[in-house]
């Protein structure tokens, strides 16, 4: 092979490692569970949920599917006990603030490579139709 001939290789093989990488990373960003319902005729958010929004925004991933708990997050019952709405909406949006309390000092100790994310990112309307839902269970 001439030496263009060599350059030109080079950068098609470069073209189609970028190809596939963007096929790769595409294919992550589905992995989130959107139900399918809610996507063809109701783009909006405002249709989906609260289980929908659990389940979406990654809830499930560490609290089961069930929130029964798993590995990486507490069973979610008895939420009522230990929260008012607008407190739990400031938790989820903010989680890092709670930690003073014993029961959160104990989640740490539980769960220590863990922690559980904020939400500040979402819409609070989301916030609060999940913090309805999990106070009502
Ligand atoms: C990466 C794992 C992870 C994800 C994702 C996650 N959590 Fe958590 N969550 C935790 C852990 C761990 C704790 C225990 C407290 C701590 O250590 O921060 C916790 C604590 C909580 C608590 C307090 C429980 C109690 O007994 O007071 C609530 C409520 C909660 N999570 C709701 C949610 C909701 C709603 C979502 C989704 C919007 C969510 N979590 C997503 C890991 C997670």
């Amino acid at each position: 092979m001439t030496k263009p001939q060599i350059w030109i290789a080079s950068f098609l093989a470069l073209f189609i490692l970028l190809f596939i990488l963007q096929r790769v990373t595409k294919e992550e960003e589905k992995f989130m569970p959107i139900p399918t319902e809610n996507l063809t005729n109701q783009p909006s958010k405002e249709n989906f949920s609260a289980q929908d929004l659990i389940a979406n925004f990654g809830c499930t991933n560490c609290h089961g599917i069930d929130l029964e708990g798993t590995k990486l997050g507490p069973e979610l019952k008895d939420i009522s006990k230990n929260f008012g709405r607008g407190e739990l909406i400031t938790y989820l949006r903010n989680p890092g603030s709670f930690m003073g309390s014993e029961r959160f000092q104990k989640y740490r100790e539980q769960y220590p490579s863990v922690i559980m994310p904020n939400f500040g990112n979402k819409d609070v309307k989301d916030l609060g139709k999940i913090a309805d839902y999990l106070l009502a269970r």
